[in-house]
């Protein structure tokens, strides 16, 4: 069990998570994801190691409370545990100077945008950072994607901040200046992803996606999380999560995430209606709390 030290909303349903978990901290590197589960018998979801410290001991995970288990673990607050993190997994994201590199997130996606970005700057790239949300308050990160990046630009769909719009817009504008970006990564719903990618396309724009297929072991065993990319079968969470955007099967992919959409809504339906009823308490923390009753 891995103890929570903080945790904090920093956007409606959007909880900042610092979590002990030494080891996983210890190797940690950006573009790589832990499989939690929030109780013994709960389902196993993949989230983006933000941070990893080694020297505390501890990874920062920031999960957008979606359905049950994310609403789950969302309920969840610091000194409570999570049942098990199983990490780092995935492949680290490919590092080097490209020379202009472009970080497009769209929502929660802008959190796991983040590392990389520090990544390709700590590299000696020039880092523009294309930040979207549908609001104002779903804005997350800016501040430190301040800090790290040369340029920031945010969208937001209704206009209530900064440009209004669609990151791909501003990616247009961008593309149009003088000096065309050398790496595009784009990281958030798939729609948006496949946006970026065609118009990186036609300006053969090195241009890396995240998918976030349906994950359920990590460890290439399953199957869940099988894609296409160029024509070849790959398991996104050993093979990736960061593949070719311009060799990426969307359609399939988009297909293939809408596989479970009426058990997800069922979850949904009970969580709305008995948000606390779902929370589980696991049975150490129970035995705990009766004995300090006796
Ligand atoms: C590599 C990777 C990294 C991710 N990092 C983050 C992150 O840092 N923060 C964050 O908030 N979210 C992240 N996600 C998405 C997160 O895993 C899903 O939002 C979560 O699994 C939803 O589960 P749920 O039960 O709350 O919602 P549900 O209602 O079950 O599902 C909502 C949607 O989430 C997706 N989903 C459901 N189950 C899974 C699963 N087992 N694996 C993957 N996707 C699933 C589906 O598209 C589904 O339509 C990541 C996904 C991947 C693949
Ligand atoms: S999650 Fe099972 S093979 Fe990738």
């Amino acid at each position: 069990m891995n103890l929570i030290l903080q945790a904090e909303f920093i956007a409606p349903d959007i909880k900042k998570f610092v979590i002990a978990a030494p080891l996983i901290a210890r190797k940690a590197k950006p573009g790589q994801f832990v499989i939690l589960r929030v109780w013994e018998k709960g389902e196993r979801i993949p989230i983006t190691i933000v941070n990893g410290d080694p020297e505390n001991g501890t990874v920062t995970l920031i999960i957008q409370g979606l359905g049950k288990t994310t609403r789950q673990m969302n309920m969840l607050n610091s000194g409570d545990y999570v049942h098990d993190l199983v990490g780092p997994l995935g492949q680290a994201t490919h590092i080097e100077n490209f020379g202009l590199a472009v970080c497009v997130s769209g929502g929660v996606g802008t959190a796991e945008a983040l590392p990389i970005a520090r990544a390709l700057k700590e590299a000696g790239n020039t880092v523009i950072a294309i930040i979207g949300a549908r609001e104002k308050a779903l804005v997350i990160c800016e501040a430190e994607m301040r800090t790290i990046c040369d340029e920031v630009i945010i969208t937001t769909d209704d206009g209530s901040y900064c440009t209004h719009g669609l990151v791909t817009d501003v990616l247009k504008t961008v593309i149009a200046r003088n000096t065309k970006p050398d790496f595009v990564l784009a990281v958030g719903p798939l729609p948006m992803m496949r946006a970026v990618s065609e118009m990186t396309r036609p300006f053969s724009i090195k241009t890396m996606v995240s998918l976030n297929s349906i994950m359920v072991d990590g460890t290439g065993m399953c199957g869940g999380c099988r894609a296409t990319v160029d024509g070849k079968t790959v398991f996104v969470c050993v093979d990736g999560p960061e593949f070719d955007g311009h060799q990426v099967n969307f359609d399939e992919i988009a297909r293939r995430q809408k596989q479970f959409a009426n058990q997800e809504k069922i979850s949904a339906e009970i969580i709305n209606k008995e948000p606390q009823k779902v929370l589980h308490q696991c049975r150490l923390a129970k035995a705990i709390n009766e004995i300090s009753k006796s």
